[in-house]
């Protein structure tokens, strides 16, 4: 069985002690930190830029997984490594040149990331798989936190993970939006191994048991 690792989104934590909130959900248990960039024109809302980036790197002692939603990502990908980005992941729709881009940000020295929006096929990844260390699936439309699941998801895994493994790719399928430990136990049982949640764990009152109940 492979293993799942969880990425909690700082997007419901409390922004006015984000050091603290990052310290709290690593000695819960978490194995990245998950980064929501919004640049109010890819998604229709605003969050954080390179600085703020750079003060939870500070914070962190986990690997940062930062989700771009923005558009334009190749102008900011050197910005968001030398802040501290260890896997940087951005949205096949945003990318004219998407190649160049994974290119650019292995480069820069992160590990690239490409992410579908959930009305996006899988044809649009299928001939950079071998690229990317990672393929993240929206399981909500993203711009905001606490969105309910969308089903079709669960099946977009699994034919992710067999797309992968007619290639003989051992890559990370990471979902996004919805999460909780029944979605968790789906997409986990599809392929998924690397879960994104932000509302419940930040909106439970025991982070280190929701983080606990994600994991199969
Ligand atoms: C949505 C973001 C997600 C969001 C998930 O645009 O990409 O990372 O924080 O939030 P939940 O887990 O609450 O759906
Ligand atoms: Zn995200």
């Amino acid at each position: 069985t492979r293993r799942v690792l969880v990425s909690p989104s700082l997007l419901s934590s409390n922004f006015g002690r984000l050091a603290e909130e990052v310290r709290a959900v690593e000695t819960a248990g978490a194995d990245w930190i998950h980064v929501d960039v919004m640049d109010g024109r890819f998604v229709p809302n605003i969050t954080i830029g390179p600085v703020v980036v750079e003060a939870i790197k500070k914070a962190a002692t986990r690997p940062l997984d930062v989700h771009l939603m923005i558009v334009e990502p190749e102008k900011y990908i050197d910005a968001f490594v030398k802040a501290g980005a260890d896997i940087l992941t951005v949205h096949v729709e945003a990318c004219t040149h998407l190649h160049r881009v994974i290119q650019q940000i292995r480069h820069a020295g992160a590990k690239p990331a490409v992410v579908l929006n959930p009305a996006t096929p899988l044809s649009a990844v299928e001939e950079v798989l071998g690229d990317v260390d990672m393929v993240l699936l929206m399981s909500v439309n993203p711009g905001f936190g606490g969105q309910s699941f969308i089903e079709s998801t669960v099946d977009k895994v699994r034919r992710l993970r067999a797309m992968l493994d007619a290639r003989g790719l051992s890559t990370d399928i990471e979902v996004d939006g919805g999460i909780n430990a029944e979605t968790a136990r789906r997409v986990v049982d599809a392929g998924a191994t690397v879960l994104v949640a932000g509302s419940y764990v930040f909106g439970s009152k025991d982070c280190a048991a929701a983080i606990r109940s994600l994991r199969p």
